[in-house]
């Protein structure tokens, strides 16, 4: 695996440390639609960055371009000073980018805890020990039951997952990405299609994550834009339009007309 490091990532951010994410002209095109338009940013550790952006915009395409999903044509990407464009989906995983994965990756017929059980296993090497059984592992069913505390799912640890509420089954992948220890975690609409009472628990849980990792979270309702980040970064028709903080975007002209409607 690479561990050259690559000039981007160089630039301290304003509190003189090297940002964890850098990006740098970011582009992509589908035929003759520019979906990613020479992106640029820079995320620091324990970063809550909101990516908003009419329909539309590029902000699933840059998720994706992030994870892997998608190859873009040109620019440049480091993680901790690393390459990250070089890397292979699972190795970006490995490498500290943390995603939620779909329901369907989930093994319902097993309980929420040996769902968190096998990442952990797996982050902390318990799966190959294989002179010792790994429900022995003391250290791995006391970081399970950490991150069941974090995700809120402490109460139905021992409950399959076919038996949750959609809602609670979108918190059992929360816990997924968090078993493997990101340093960046990439939230694209977590709360999207889930019942309103339901979706107020997920919507905390994302505000209450642990403050050493840095997040982007792709979110539509403002209300919870505004509550959870620190920055906003704007995308329109695959450009960075702005990035500021909630109050300077929210004061911002521009990004009133383009992505609010209104013109005051
Ligand atoms: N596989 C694809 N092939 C062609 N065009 C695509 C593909 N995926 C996305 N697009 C186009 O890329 C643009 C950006 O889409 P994207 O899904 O990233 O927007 P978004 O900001 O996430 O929108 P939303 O808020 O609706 O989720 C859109 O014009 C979309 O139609
Ligand atoms: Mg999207």
């Amino acid at each position: 695996m690479s561990t050259a490091t690559v000039s981007p990532s160089a630039a301290p951010t304003a509190d003189g440390q090297s940002p964890v994410l850098a990006v740098r002209d970011l582009c992509l095109s589908f035929g003759a639609i520019r979906v990613a338009r020479d992106i640029s940013f820079d995320l620091a550790r324990g970063e809550r960055l909101a990516l908003i952006g009419p329909n539309g915009a590029g902000k699933t395409t840059l998720i994706n371009l992030l994870t892997g999903v998608l190859k873009p044509d040109s620019g440049s990407a480091t993680l901790g000073g690393r390459d990250l464009l070089a890397l292979k989906p699972h190795q970006r995983v490995r490498a500290g980018l943390g995603r939620t994965y779909q329901i369907t990756s989930l093994f319902r017929a097993m309980t929420v805890f040996e769902n968190i059980f096998v990442a952990v296993s797996e982050r902390m090497g318990a799966s190959t020990m294989l002179w010792r059984p790994a429900w022995s592992r003391t250290d791995v069913c006391a970081e399970v039951e950490r991150i069941l505390e974090i995700v809120s799912l402490s109460d139905v640890a021992s409950e399959p997952i076919s038996d949750l509420p959609y809602g609670r089954q979108r918190l059992v992948e929360l816990g997924l990405a968090l078993a493997l220890e990101p340093k960046v975690l990439l939230l694209d609409e977590p709360a999207a299609g889930i019942p309103h009472r339901e979706a107020e628990v997920v919507q905390r849980t994302v505000d209450q994550l642990p403050d050493d990792i840095a997040i982007i979270l792709v979110e539509h309702d403002m209300d919870l834009v505004f509550r959870f980040a620190r920055e906003i970064l704007v995308l329109v028709e695959g450009a960075v339009l702005r990035r500021g903080t909630p109050d300077e975007i929210a004061a911002d002209p521009e990004v009133k007309r383009i992505y609010l409607g209104t013109s005051e």
